[in-house]
């Protein structure tokens, strides 16, 4: 249900490359749909001088809403006395409204910068309105030291319920599947257990290098920037209790429990742990000595009672052959013609689809194996894009699909030890071509 209350959209640092991409145009898709409230504005805040507008609209299919409904805001982010300013501003929108508003405000900023941006923002009184919202982008901090300070920097200024932290991997509509998927199909929820899955894998594979991102990038790498977020929230979706489908607010807390019972598989992180790098990056990024992995591959293993023994693996890769995510469930053999594999494909051609046996029609007693497949865009015109529902949740105050503190720890908890000792480590770096499949790195 959409949230009506008058709502102003702060983005600090529009003229990045986020809002011109994904945020504007996100916002643009909910509005087509009626569902962005009646009274809605957003607040541009940059620091740089006379950004028009119309630079940011490119991608953006709802040009005119988006015109009408933006004002841009020059300011220096560095200095606690212009936050001052930027309430007038929001007051006298807030004026046009006739009445008070819900502030959201989101940082589309470098990680180094959004500390002090979050204290000026706490320290000024903007967070203490009613209604103020704090939304945050990965990564939350660097390594599990770095996350403890940062949450605990956050919680000086704002109340849990007002943060929001964005990985928009959760909003994927196929990530949101998983819950339904595994709720409403007895078979599967029967069978959702150390008892008859064998193995868990979740990958992501990226056609795309680091797109110039190299700053970032060095500073990152495919364990922090993939591993650490989007993979591990996949796979606590896809291990965590059911919530029942009323309880939705329910999951984060379930996705928590989760993750706190897996670690980094016991025995020699040599083996259960392998970093890559594609050929050509050291050149890319200027640092010939770079030891930044764009390839990282983990096992897990699971302290719940109902995943005892179940394999758990986790990959990631950039500059590979395809483009694909996807989290495969492996159904304990029987004879040689007797086992099952889950498919839950979460881009591109999100769907489902179940491999199953089946006798070849002839005389003889043959067999082979056949997929059972379910495609969204054969029932479904177009899925929309995960922004579109982080934006329309923040503005309405559902909290499902954002991560929580406890959630970040946890994430650099169980990857604490295996940072240190590729920190320390150098020989381990597998070097593969760009385009390579990750059997030809790993295997
Ligand atoms: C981002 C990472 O969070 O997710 C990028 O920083 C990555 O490195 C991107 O390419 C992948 O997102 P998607 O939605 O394109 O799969």
């Amino acid at each position: 249900m959409k949230n009506n209350k008058p709502t102003i959209l702060i983005i600090i640092g529009i003229s990045g490359d986020l809002s011109k991409r994904k945020l504007l145009p996100a916002i643009g898709e909910i509005a087509k749909t009626g569902m962005t409230p009646a009274q809605f504005k957003i607040l541009g805040v940059t620091r740089k001088k006379e950004v028009p507008l119309s630079s940011l609209l490119g991608d953006t299919t709802n040009k005119d809403y988006i015109e009408k409904n933006t004002e841009m805001f020059q300011m220096d982010l560095d200095d606690i006395k212009e936050y001052k300013k930027l309430e007038s501003k929001i007051e006298e929108m807030e004026k046009d409204f006739e009445s008070k508003a819900q502030c959201l405000f989101y940082l589309s900023v470098p990680p180094a910068t959004s500390k002090s941006i979050i204290e000026f923002i706490g320290e000024s009184g903007l967070a203490k309105r009613e209604g103020t919202k704090l939304l945050l982008e990965k990564p939350f901090g660097t390594d599990l030291n770095s996350a403890t300070e940062l949450v605990s920097h956050i919680d000086k200024y704002f109340e849990k319920e007002q943060i929001y932290r964005i990985d928009h991997y959760m909003a994927k509509e196929t990530a949101q599947n998983i819950i339904v998927f595994r709720n409403g199909n007895s078979l599967f929820k029967r069978t959702w257990n150390k008892d008859f899955i064998s193995k868990i894998e979740v990958t992501v594979s990226e056609e795309i290098g680091i797109e110039g991102r190299v700053g970032f990038y060095e500073q990152t790498g495919a364990l922090r920037d993939l591993i650490q977020s989007h993979l591990l929230q996949l796979l606590a979706l896809t291990l965590m209790e059911l919530p029942d489908e009323e309880h939705l607010d329910e999951v984060p807390r379930l996705r928590y429990e989760a993750l706190s019972k897996l670690k980094i598989k016991e025995g020699s992180l040599m083996t259960s742990a392998k970093r890559g790098q594609y050929k050509g990056y050291r050149e890319e990024v200027g640092n010939e000595k770079s030891m930044t992995e764009t390839f990282a591959s983990i096992d897990l293993e699971s302290s719940d009672e109902r995943w005892q023994g179940v394999e758990i693996n986790l990959t990631t890769g950039k500059a590979l052959k395809d483009k694909y995510t996807e989290i495969k469930i492996f159904y304990k053999k029987g004879h040689d013609h007797e086992s099952n594999e889950l498919l839950l494909r979460l881009q591109p051609d999100e769907g489902i689809s179940f491999s199953v046996w089946a006798k070849k029609p002839g005389y003889e007693h043959q067999v082979s194996k056949h997929a059972l497949n379910f495609s969204f865009k054969d029932h479904y015109t177009a899925l929309p894009e995960a922004y579109e529902q982080v934006l329309f949740n923040a503005i309405n105050g559902d909290h499902s699909l954002f991560s929580t503190s406890e959630e970040v720890i946890e994430t650099w908890r169980i990857l604490d030890e295996l940072q240190r000792a590729w920190a320390t480590s150098t020989y381990d770096l597998i070097i593969y071509k760009k385009g390579s499949i990750i059997s030809e790195i790993i295997n």
